[in-house]
């Protein structure tokens, strides 16, 4: 792996200003929440620092490069694009960066959509995203709260908001996120933690 000054300069390089900024925002909230929840720091600095390495690059670059990687592409990511950068960013991470470590690398593979069986990582990772500093949407503040109360009660809404969003604009949803989020409130009442049917 190289150093993470050198990933950092690279990001830096490829990204816009915004991204970056963006990027900074995830790291500080996802060290933060591996403290709170006993997730390794390094892991989730580093996943966070990497996870949006590929969103920058032309649609079309995106597109070969994943071709390129082997990197099997569903009709949905086909169609709803900005899918395809965090299955492509953690191809990246590994080939440019050298980062091999597969927690991390399957972190930044589903901190888009989620996935059935996340890890506390990928919860860290993908609320991180969601919640960083720069982030203003109705709601964000409360999840921001719940987010160091309970992580997966934080995923839930993280879901339902996402899914309520999509469905509004009259897109495609992806099939991964309805699963992420199922899989976490049967979880919940397999607990006793929710009512069935409440
Ligand atoms: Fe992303
Ligand atoms: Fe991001």
């Amino acid at each position: 792996m190289i150093s993470k000054e050198l990933i950092m300069e690279d990001l830096k390089r490829n990204m816009t200003q915004k991204r970056f900024a963006h990027t900074l925002g995830v790291m500080e909230i996802a060290v933060a929440l591996a403290k709170r929840y006993g997730v390794d720091v390094e892991k989730a600095q580093l996943a966070a620092m990497v996870h949006d390495c590929a969103k920058d690059m032309p649609q079309d670059e995106q597109l070969n490069l994943a071709r390129q990687f082997g990197i099997l592409l569903d009709e949905i990511s086909m169609a709803e694009k900005a899918l395809i950068h965090a299955p492509l960013g953690a191809a990246l991470a590994k080939i440019k960066y050298g980062i091999e470590d597969p927690a991390i690398l399957r972190a930044v593979k589903v901190h888009t959509t989620g996935d059935p069986k996340m890890t506390p990582l990928d919860k860290v990772i993908f609320l991180a995203d969601y919640i960083e500093p720069g982030r203003n949407f109705p709601g964000v503040d409360r999840l921001r709260k719940v987010a160091f109360e309970d992580l997966d009660d934080a995923v839930i809404m993280a879901c339902d908001s996402t899914i309520k969003y999509v469905i509004e604009g009259g897109r495609l949803l992806h099939p991964r996120m309805v699963e992420a989020r199922n899989c976490l409130l049967l979880e919940k009442l397999k607990r006793g933690e929710k009512k069935w049917g409440g």
